[in-house]
């Protein structure tokens, strides 16, 4: 892993590359800060997982002064306008279904979509990374799989009454994602990062979590691939 950046010669330096983390580095940035966020409503939400909730919300705190300091590292300003652009629409849909108190809906969109979009860019970035990056990455994706977990061990316990508003919720926010991946992958690209690789590991890591929650193999095909045609 460790050799892929040095064979592919990435220069961390050069202009280009600089531009181009401008805005990954920021949309990293802001995916915590909206995890953050999103963990303190949660808390809110679910009382009895207050305090863990809590406890997940300062791990993305964390996350994001780790990412702040890979800027830094690299002399970047990271674009944070462009950044909270990017999230708006998934930022918006989760603040509506706080706001009707649709907990399954949240659940969907920041302990499944959101943290498998981490997991996905992290798990490829990690390899053609800077030192610096690549450790505090190879850190954080490890606290977004007990994100994730969270997500699954709460929705396979509620697995009957969430499934229809499960449906509804991907129908309405994993169109967003293939959005999402298409606007980051000139840049991803920039950093030796594949557009392909990134839809495959996320398409994996959201389809294992639709299965340990309870979906069937032919709900999981039907629901993962949803929108992705249109994208
Ligand atoms: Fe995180
Ligand atoms: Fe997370």
């Amino acid at each position: 892993m460790q050799q892929l950046a040095a064979e592919l010669k990435i220069d961390f330096q050069s202009e280009t590359y600089k531009d181009a983390y401008s805005r990954i580095n920021a949309i990293v940035i802001e995916g915590e800060q909206e995890a953050y966020e999103n963990y303190i409503k949660l808390a809110q939400l679910l009382p009895e997982n207050h305090d863990e909730l809590i406890r997940l919300s300062k791990m993305e705190s964390r996350h994001k002064k780790g990412f702040e300091a890979c800027g830094r590292n690299l002399n970047v300003v990271p674009d944070l306008k462009f950044a909270q652009e990017f999230f708006a629409p998934l930022h918006d849909n989760f603040k509506k279904a706080a706001d009707e108190g649709k907990v399954v809906t949240c659940l969907l969109i920041q302990s499944l979509i959101i943290e498998c979009f981490a997991i996905a860019a992290y798990n490829i970035y990690i390899p053609v990374a800077d030192d610096f990056a690549r450790k505090i990455t190879e850190g954080v994706v490890k606290d977004e799989y007990s994100h994730l977990n969270f997500g699954e061990v709460w929705l396979k316990e509620h697995f009957e009454t969430s499934k229809a508003e499960l449906e509804q919720a991907n129908r309405q926010n994993l169109p967003i994602v293939w959005k999402m991946l298409n606007q980051v992958a000139d840049d991803a690209q920039i950093l030796a990062m594949e557009k392909d690789a990134l839809v495959e590991d996320f398409m994996i890591q959201y389809g294992e979590a639709l299965s340990n929650i309870g979906f069937t193999t032919r709900d999981i095909m039907r629901l993962s691939a949803y929108g992705l045609t249109a994208a």
